[in-house]
């Protein structure tokens, strides 16, 4: 559905959002001059000791330029093409980006059924069957994505068991943290305690979804795992020539409270908006809100009519599902009348 440029606010995406204002004083606070391209530079060099600070200095980090690249580099380093990888089937690595896992990974991914986007050791135990069989894919890793498709969050007991279980069979355990941010805050963690510290190898850390203009990063907590990455990010093309950009943002985000004062509002936004809707008897929420996205089945002959003002995306069409993102700049006003005309609708 395409869109005019409009000053107003809508619930489709938290990638539908502008830019942070910080983010744009960081962009342009770092358009001095010359800096050596592809990353040399004093920009990302800042940028990385910041993730050092969140996550140990341990760490491998790289900027890539934006999530399903991420991804695809982050599980390309962690297999051979005939691993498999484990993940829920709401999964966007399953289910929104196109098959790059497949295509640039050779890997076949092995989905879960999972009535809250989180992947649970009980339904992956059966892929591990065929382990050492020539026939058989070899699984190698369980991604999660945190917050999940579905808005939920993988509490620190969930994902430590997922990684236990993955390290046990030899495997790896990815996080696809688009909203990290959203999820940190939704636990009242820190980013290291939620990722490295219950175990996980790798991590796509997300950017966008939380302010940025763009730019995500690839995190190894097993620097081991990282040996390759530079020609991976290269060969992958997500070798951004003028990183300082990327950094620039990434240090602004993360150095300062930035990261969570916009993901705390986003989440707040998601339960006023989550809220108001349960307060009408039509509509029927689907699943706990706990990071900035609401999902709510509507009845199917009110979506079109709200579509013609709100844009979003119906998540199951069978049962008339749609979903509702909040991002940092989703203002109370924009929920009441939202609502309202939710109501008006309805009546
Ligand atoms: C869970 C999740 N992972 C990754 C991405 C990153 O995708 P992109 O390649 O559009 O930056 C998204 C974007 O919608 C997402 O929702």
């Amino acid at each position: 559905m395409k869109r005019t440029v409009s000053a107003s606010r809508s619930f489709a995406s938290d990638n539908n959002a502008g830019v942070h204002p910080e983010m744009i004083d960081a962009i342009t606070a770092a358009n001095q001059g010359h800096v050596i391209a592809y990353g040399d530079d004093v920009f990302t060099e800042r940028a990385v000791k910041v993730f050092q600070k969140h996550f140990g200095r341990d760490i491998a980090v790289y900027f890539v330029f934006g999530g399903t690249g991420a991804n695809v580099l982050g599980l390309q380093a962690a297999t051979k093409s005939y691993n498999a990888v484990i993940c829920a089937e709401t999964a966007h690595i399953n289910v929104d980006e196109c098959g790059a896992p497949e295509k640039f990974t050779g890997c076949k991914l092995l989905s879960v059924t999972t009535p809250d986007g989180k992947v649970r050791i009980e339904e992956i135990s059966h892929f591990m069957h065929g382990v050492g069989f020539e026939h058989h894919v070899q699984p190698r890793v369980i991604s999660v994505s945190q917050a999940t498709e579905m808005g939920t969050v993988y509490t620190k007991s969930e994902l430590k068991a997922l990684a236990d279980f993955a390290h046990r069979n030899d495997m790896l355990l990815h996080m696809d943290g688009a909203r990290i941010s959203n999820a940190a805050v939704s636990l009242n963690s820190s980013f290291r305690e939620i990722t490295k510290d219950v175990g996980v190898d790798v991590l796509s850390f997300g950017g966008a979804k939380n302010g940025m203009m763009y730019g995500e990063a690839v995190v190894f907590f097993d620097r081991k795992l990282a040996a390759d990455f530079k020609y991976i990010r290269k060969q992958g093309m997500h070798l951004p020539s003028k990183m300082r950009f990327i950094s620039a943002q990434f240090e602004a985000l993360l150095t300062g409270d930035l990261w969570k004062r916009s993901a705390t509002h986003a989440n707040r936004m998601a339960k006023l908006l989550a809220g108001e809707l349960e307060k009408i008897p039509q509509i029927k929420l689907t699943q706990p809100v706990e990071a900035n996205g609401v999902f709510a089945v509507v009845p199917r002959k009110y979506v079109p009519v709200l579509q013609k003002k709100y844009f979003f995306y119906v998540w199951n069409e069978e049962i008339s599902e749609i979903r509702l993102m909040t991002s940092f700049d989703t203002t109370e006003d924009d929920i009441a009348q939202f609502v309202q005309l939710v109501k008006k609708i309805v009546k």
